[in-house]
């Protein structure tokens, strides 16, 4: 059950989370974010939770299957545009991961670009999305997991669901994994603000991708090569045919997990 006294006695953070939006259904945590934003009425650090979500968004226009049970938010916050942006989706990943550990004391996985997966199984994700105004980018960073729900399988053929009620057996608190997801999240876009290398290197840590094999199609040509690792803005460096190449998008990727 969600309540906001209980995730608000679990936050320590000074800006994350300050305000909180608590909606029994909306179509998407990020659409009503960006009607916040739009509306000038969004502040840094504004968190909005929904209890199920009609309209879900995923990665590359999927849908985000999201019935009751399971954590779906949006937390807004503003950053100046650079080359480093892509880092904001990793920040959310290792924050995932951490208040994972912390809630549900399971170790997870980061998969390339923004999954958060156990066992080979998707137990969330991360969608970004920002909008602009001069060197600003205000971000609205949306985090799905599949917390307290059961048998998403059915209704998925894309890929193996799992959540964290199949994985332990227990009902996990949701407040205290959305508190620690705030938590954990004002801490590591602090040190994605000051120093973004060490992003880069906790989520390859989190990623356990470094040398699998992975394939790839550029230009309509296929690929099949091995994981070097990811460059200071977060794409992924293959080597394939004793070249070395980066890819910017999952689109057409295909990992081989060890
Ligand atoms: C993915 O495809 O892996 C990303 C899924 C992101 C889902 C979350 S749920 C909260 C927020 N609102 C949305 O509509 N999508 C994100």
């Amino acid at each position: 059950m969600f309540n906001i006294d209980e995730i608000k006695e679990n936050l320590k953070t000074s800006q994350i989370g300050k305000r909180i939006f608590l909606l029994d259904n909306i179509d998407s945590t990020n659409l009503e974010s960006l009607r916040l934003i739009n509306s000038s009425n969004a502040k840094f650090g504004d968190l909005i939770i929904a209890k199920t979500q009609s309209s879900g968004k995923g990665q590359q226009d999927n849908v985000w299957n999201s019935p009751e049970g399971g954590l779906y938010l949006s937390i807004i916050t503003v950053s100046k545009i650079s080359e480093l942006s892509n880092l904001i989706t990793f920040t959310a990943g290792i924050a995932c991961t951490e208040a994972i550990k912390s809630a549900a004391q399971i170790n997870v996985n980061l998969k390339w670009v923004n999954d958060i997966i156990y066992k080979r199984n998707k137990l969330g994700g991360i969608l970004t999305q920002s909008v602009t105004r001069g060197n600003l980018s205000t971000n609205i960073i949306g985090i799905g997991i599949n917390a307290n729900t059961k048998n998403l399988n059915i209704n998925n053929n894309k890929y193996n669901v799992a959540s964290l009620l199949e994985i332990t057996g227990n009902k996990i608190n949701i407040n205290l994994l959305a508190a620690e997801i705030c938590n954990y999240f004002e801490k590591y876009f602090k040190i994605y603000q000051q120093n973004p290398d060490e992003i880069t290197a906790k989520w390859l840590e989190y990623s356990n991708i470094k040398e699998c094999k992975i394939y790839f199609t550029l230009e309509g040509i296929r690929f099949s090569g091995t994981i070097e690792g990811i460059n200071k803005s977060g794409h992924l460096i293959v080597k394939a045919d004793e070249k070395a190449y980066t890819l910017i998008s999952s689109r057409n990727v295909e990992i081989i997990y060890n």
